[in-house]
């Protein structure tokens, strides 16, 4: 496969250690077998995630210098309102810490009452949390293509619209708290959403009288999806894809540190409802921080404001989904089952099918991920059932539909050379799998277990 050389020269490094298989024998032991406890020096390869570990431009870095850190009424703040004007088309901002703040601050004004639903194609894990600290439940309402992980489809982040009217027509538009888009979707793959269907949602929500907001953390990658499969957007910028997305919403969070480049920050945006904007502007001070900051520092905010331009800029864009395209491709040709085609900013390898001995209750992808570090020091993350948890009134371990490591790819920070040392690694893994063990679990924490739990393997 063809690959996209990098839009840009590397003018600083960071050394990475490789380390024996017998040490990270006891790295893993140590950790409880879960990568998150691992320290991140004993790490070859981080793919962890994509959140945060981006590789700023030295634009961004020459931003910092400019921090205006003001307690009110920063320079770097109205850079930042400018920013997200010009590429979203939403004149109402508030900064805040991460992307989780901004739900903090924004759902307690949109769940009316408990037990109202929010409605999603695939809510992202902590948005799920801060939907249930608000009384409301989470519902996944994403297209069924999505579960068929070998079979092409473009839009797998798209929601089944069937499924999302029969929903409301059964329970009712008072029942529904709003519905919550997510571009492009995480937990499905980091797949997108056609604007055909975030079109789609929006009149079904009109048609009800429902609020739509997004969940924007990758909101340039599924810009660019829409670009290069979309009938009709080919000759659109990103910049005109995004604004079209955005005037479908009202409103939406973001995680800035994923498409913004930025290694901390996060946004509330609103289009035009200044009462709900000043209703969340009075939230943000006792959570976050003063309006015009946040949570963050004035230098932060410098830094998102110009990872917001660099984001949308299609030859950047065009290189990030390419190195993952590749990565993916490669995998494939060695015959590891993927989901497919690779999303934006990770690829998604289907552990259930390479390790089908091994049942979710022993939790096939975190083996997977065990393995992975064991062979050649790279670090991913397992989505399934390890990180869907237990039924809360029974207690019971639930079944996730999909078992995922998911292999996230940093912006700018890993070469394509890189790349073919995660490949490589798998492949050598393959002709072990089915002499691979399950897991069992020997302490874990009653919420989010996923970051903290102890696990040791099955004899
Ligand atoms: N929404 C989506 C779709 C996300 O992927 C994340 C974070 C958040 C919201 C929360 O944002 O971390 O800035 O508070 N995803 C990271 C990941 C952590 O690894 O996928 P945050």
């Amino acid at each position: 496969m063809k690959r996209k050389p990098e839009p840009f020269k590397i003018k600083m490094v960071e050394p990475l250690r490789m380390t024996t298989r017998e040490y990270r024998e006891k790295a893993l032991k140590e950790a409880g077998y879960n990568p998150f406890l691992l320290k991140s020096e004993d790490v070859y390869i981080d793919l962890l995630t994509d959140s945060g570990t981006g590789a700023m431009s030295d634009n961004q870095w020459a931003g910092l210098m400019l921090g205006d850190e003001a307690y009110a009424g920063s320079k770097n703040y109205y850079n930042l309102v400018k920013a997200v004007e010009d590429i979203i088309g939403y004149p109402y901002v508030i900064p805040t810490h991460q992307g989780r703040g901004a739900e903090q601050v924004l759902f307690p004004s949109l769940i009316k009452k408990k037990g109202q639903y929010v409605l999603g194609n695939m809510h992202f894990d902590t948005t799920k949390a801060h939907i249930e600290l608000c009384g409301g439940r989470a519902v996944n309402l994403v297209t069924e293509k999505a579960f068929n992980t070998e079979e092409y489809y473009d839009w797998k982040g798209n929601f089944d619209l069937d499924k999302l009217e029969d929903f409301i027509k059964k329970h009712g538009r008072d029942e529904i708290a709003f519905i919550l888009i997510t571009v492009t979707c995480n937990s499905s793959g980091g797949q997108p959403v056609s604007m055909a269907n975030i079109k789609g949602v929006k009149e079904i929500a009109d048609k009800y009288g429902i609020r739509v907001f997004m969940d924007a953390a990758r909101f340039a990658e599924n810009a660019y999806f829409i670009k290069k499969r979309e009938k009709g957007y080919e000759d659109k910028s990103i910049v005109e894809i995004v604004r079209e997305m955005f005037s479908y919403a009202e409103g939406f969070t973001m995680s800035a540190k994923k498409d913004a480049i930025v290694n901390i920050g996060g946004i509330l945006g609103i289009k035009e409802d200044v009462e709900l904007f000043n209703e969340c502007r009075a939230r943000v001070v006792p959570m976050e921080g003063f309006i015009t900051y946040g949570g963050l520092a004035g230098r932060d905010m410098e830094a998102l404001a110009r990872g917001l331009r660099e984001g949308v800029d299609f030859e950047y864009l065009d290189y990030r989904i390419s190195q993952v395209a590749y990565l993916g491709e490669r995998l494939r040709e060695a015959g590891i089952p993927i989901q497919y085609p690779t999303g934006g900013h990770a690829v998604f390898v289907d552990a259930k099918k390479l390790l089908p001995h091994i049942p979710y209750y022993q939790f096939p992808a975190q083996v997977l991920c065990n393995e992975l570090y064991l062979e050649s020091g790279i670090r991913a993350v397992e989505i399934g059932s390890f990180l869907l948890g237990r039924d809360p009134d029974t207690g019971e371990q639930l079944e996730s539909p999909l078992e995922f490591v998911r292999l996230t790819i940093p912006r700018r920070v890993y070469t394509n050379d890189h790349m073919d040392v995660v490949a490589d690694a798998f492949i050598s893994i393959k002709d072990k799998a089915p002499y691979l063990k399950g897991l069992e679990i020997v302490y874990e924490p009653k919420v989010l277990r996923h970051f903290t739990a102890r696990l040791k393997p099955i004899e």
